[in-house]
């Protein structure tokens, strides 16, 4: 009661009580402090950061009713597993910011945070120095990078699936096997390319590593307004020729066997997807003898359809999760969801997104009697 006084005497106080003596009838006066000065209304009122706030306010980051930020609401707390990238709490905790152990959430971590101002305007986020990526790779970093590559790396990588997949037959289904997903809004892992190794990397590839781009682009805010985590477009007519990002294109070869050069390089890397998910299909069907149905909309995003009449198969009202992998249709389902999984593909590191493809497509092609030569493709 002392400290609210104090707040209240802050200014001509046209009414003021004394907490010690205060009855009743006078505490209904309650004290309020008026401004000597004005503004007086809210439109006239200045406030600090106004403009970061209401970008960020409209950004998805803020969006408290997205499933990414409601998702825990009925368990009461968000998991130790998943707070570090679905709250600013949890992200603090485990880095060590809330003055508790970093490395590890130590939780529990309230629900309803959101990617709030202190996930990124954090003095603590100077002493980070290095992330971990799912893969293993310690990546080192400076200021706010560590925030977005913290959040933005995934949950998996290739070596869980060559982990999961070692020492089985390449086409022979096994009921223990399960998607692995990468997980979503993976940019800083592809970005990384080879050396981030997030993709399946198959023995005797090489695999194109960061993608540098050029300097004035090459860091997630140099492109990312970082309160809308819009891309800033302008900035890229300095050096590209086009109407949208997705019709930038520099490589003069096409990748996907059109021949066509006059669409962005991010259609190459989007029919080279189409393509790949269609042989997964076609493998599943044939070599395997389960079909599998893609549904982007529902975890875990393969389900079965064993009848082969493009219906997803139900028990007790649930769709039912495909559970015919073979080591071979798991790899390449992943590297199929990693590159699709990031909308930014192209600009994060199309040559690496490429690459991925074209060898998942290969690993496919023989089993299928698939000829690389007819496809006409470029890795
Ligand atoms: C390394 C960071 C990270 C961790 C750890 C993490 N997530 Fe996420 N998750 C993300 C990001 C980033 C997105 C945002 C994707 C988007 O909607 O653009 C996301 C999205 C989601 C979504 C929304 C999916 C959709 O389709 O929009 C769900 C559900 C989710 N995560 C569940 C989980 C669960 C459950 C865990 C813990 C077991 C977890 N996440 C752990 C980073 C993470
Ligand atoms: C995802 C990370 C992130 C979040 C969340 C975030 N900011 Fe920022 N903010 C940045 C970065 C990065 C810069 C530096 C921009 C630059 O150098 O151009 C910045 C710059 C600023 C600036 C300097 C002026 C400007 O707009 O560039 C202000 C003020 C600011 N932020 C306030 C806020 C406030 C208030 C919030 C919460 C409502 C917030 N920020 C949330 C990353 C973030
Ligand atoms: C604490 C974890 C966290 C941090 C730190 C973080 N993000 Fe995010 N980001 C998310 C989640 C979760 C979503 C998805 C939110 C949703 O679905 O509403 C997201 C969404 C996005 C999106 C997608 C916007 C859209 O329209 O869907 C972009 C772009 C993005 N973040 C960029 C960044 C950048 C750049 C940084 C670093 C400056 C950063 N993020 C830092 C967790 C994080
Ligand atoms: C060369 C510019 C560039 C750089 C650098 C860049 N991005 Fe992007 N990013 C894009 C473009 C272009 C898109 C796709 C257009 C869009 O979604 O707005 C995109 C999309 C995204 C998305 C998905 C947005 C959505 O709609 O769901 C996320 C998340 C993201 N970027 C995060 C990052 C992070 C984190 C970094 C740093 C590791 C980064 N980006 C670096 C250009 C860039
Ligand atoms: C300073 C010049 C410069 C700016 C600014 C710039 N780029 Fe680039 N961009 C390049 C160069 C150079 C390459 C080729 C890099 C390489 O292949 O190593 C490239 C390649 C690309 C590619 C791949 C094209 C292909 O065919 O492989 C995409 C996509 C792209 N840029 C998107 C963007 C976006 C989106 C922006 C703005 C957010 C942007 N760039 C801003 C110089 C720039």
């Amino acid at each position: 009661m002392a400290g609210l006084t104090a707040i209240f005497l802050a200014g001509p106080v046209l009414t003021q009580t004394d907490p010690g003596t205060a009855s009743g009838e006078e505490e209904e006066a309650i004290p309020f402090a008026l401004p000597q000065s004005g503004p007086f209304t809210p439109a006239e009122i200045e406030i600090d950061n106004d403009q970061a706030i209401s970008d960020w306010f409209r950004s998805s980051h803020a969006n408290a009713a997205s499933d990414a930020f409601s998702h825990w609401d009925d368990d009461g707390e968000i998991r130790a597993a998943c707070a570090t990238c679905h709250s600013g709490e949890g992200f603090r905790d485990f880095h060590g910011l809330d003055g508790t152990p970093a490395g590890v959430v130590d939780g529990p971590i309230n629900v309803g945070g959101v990617v709030d101002c202190g996930t990124c305007h954090n003095a603590g986020l100077a002493d980070i120095t290095e992330i971990t990526f799912p893969s293993g790779l310690v990546h080192p970093v400076t200021g706010v990078e560590a925030s977005c590559l913290t959040c933005h790396q995934g949950r998996s990588a290739g070596i869980d699936v060559a982990e999961a997949t070692s020492g089985l037959a390449d086409d022979e289904p096994n009921s223990e096997l399960r998607f692995i997903n990468p997980h979503y809004a993976t940019a800083a892992a592809t970005w990384l390319g080879g050396y981030g190794a997030a993709g399946y990397h198959y023995d005797g590839q090489d695999y194109s590593g960061r993608f540098f781009h050029a300097r004035p682009v090459a860091s997630c805010n140099s492109c990312h307004e970082p309160h809308t985590l819009e891309v800033e477009f302008e900035p890229c007519l300095t050096c590209h020729l086009a109407d949208r990002p997705e019709d930038i294109r520099i490589a003069r070869q096409s990748y996907d066997g059109s021949g066509d050069t006059s669409v962005g390089i991010s259609s190459d890397i989007e029919r080279n997807a189409d393509t790949l998910l269609g042989m997964i299909r076609d493998y599943s069907d044939e070599v395997v003898g389960a079909p599998v149905i893609y549904d982007g909309t529902r975890f875990p995003y393969f389900f079965s359809d064993a009848n082969g009449d493009g219906v997803i198969d139900t028990a007790e009202g649930s769709p039912v999760a495909y559970q015919s992998w073979t080591p071979r249709s798991l790899r390449t389902a992943f590297n199929w969801k990693l590159v699709t999984a990031d909308p930014g593909n192209y600009a994060h590191n199309p040559q690496y997104s490429l690459e991925l493809l074209y060898d998942s497509i290969m690993d496919l092609s023989a089993p299928l009697g698939i000829d690389m030569e007819d496809l006409q493709l470029l890795r």
